[in-house]
């Protein structure tokens, strides 16, 4: 990890903080989102050390992934500012896309503006099929694209180990902003159909269908389908995520016979 990226990082971070300092609710999601980039960091480490061990021959690639890795929100800060300055942080995290902000920022930095990164940044969060419609990914050489493609991935399965994690620890599906908005027969309301099928077809839920929070829950079930690596669905089970998303279901979900068949 070079210096720089951390001096990057925390130059991004403490630049916001000065800006939204007399707001609680700014200030807890940049810390939040600060603390997050270091352990999605870590997490991809554990998997290119477990999973990916030829680049341990490509130190220059190895760095680039941990660069993608520690900066892949770098957007959220700038985000953060925005929505602040807006007045809208009820609309945090829909209003701007962080992913693309976050290219963007990188794309204008000469030390990282490499291609590979900046598109794991941009489409860390977006469907999968966005990134392989970029038309700057589709421009790249062959070789240049499969280093892309393992590097978007690594950064999708880091940063959805550590959202799971956030959920377990500190970001409570039965606590954040969707579940507060949430009118109360939504609360206890069915898996609605058009979820149920991206679910049995094996597809990440889209955000936009998804309408109750058993819905929701679901949906976090459904990242599952775009797991690339076999560290990222050890884990997964072995730090129980899965039971936890499970026992939030059948706390939630009218339908009992659905929990059976997701089990
Ligand atoms: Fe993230």
């Amino acid at each position: 990890m070079l210096h720089e990226d951390i001096v990057l990082l925390k130059k991004a971070f403490q630049s916001s903080l000065a800006v939204v300092k007399g707001d609680a609710l700014c200030v807890c999601v940049l810390k939040r989102k600060f603390a997050h980039s270091w352990r999605v960091l870590q997490n991809g480490q554990a998997i290119m050390k477990a999973n990916i061990p030829e680049l341990d021959t490509q130190p220059v690639l190895k760095k680039q992934c941990e660069q993608a890795l520690l900066l892949h929100d770098i957007g959220r800060f700038e985000e953060t500012v925005q929505a602040y300055q807006d007045k809208a942080m009820q609309a945090w995290g829909k209003k701007y896309d962080h992913g693309t902000l976050g290219g963007l920022i990188l794309a204008q930095l000469p030390a990282y503006n490499d291609k590979k990164v900046v598109l794991a940044v941009r489409h860390h969060g977006h469907m999968i099929e966005d990134f392989y419609n970029d038309p700057e990914y589709l421009a790249l050489p062959d070789s240049e694209r499969k280093k892309a493609e393992m590097m978007v991935k690594l950064v999708r399965d880091s940063d959805k180990l550590d959202l799971y994690y956030l959920q377990r620890e500190e970001d409570n599906i039965e606590s954040d902003p969707f579940f507060c908005s949430l009118p109360e027969d939504l609360k206890h309301a069915r898996i609605s159909p058009e979820v149920w099928e991206q679910f049995v077809a094996g597809q990440t839920i889209k955000h936009n269908t998804i309408r109750s929070l058993s819905d929701r829950i679901l949906g976090c079930i459904s990242w599952q389908f775009d797991f690339n690596y076999a560290l990222t669905v050890k884990l997964y089970h072995e730090k129980g995520y899965h039971d936890m998303l499970l026992e939030l279901l059948s706390k939630y979900c009218p339908d009992k016979m659905i929990l059976e068949k997701i089990k």
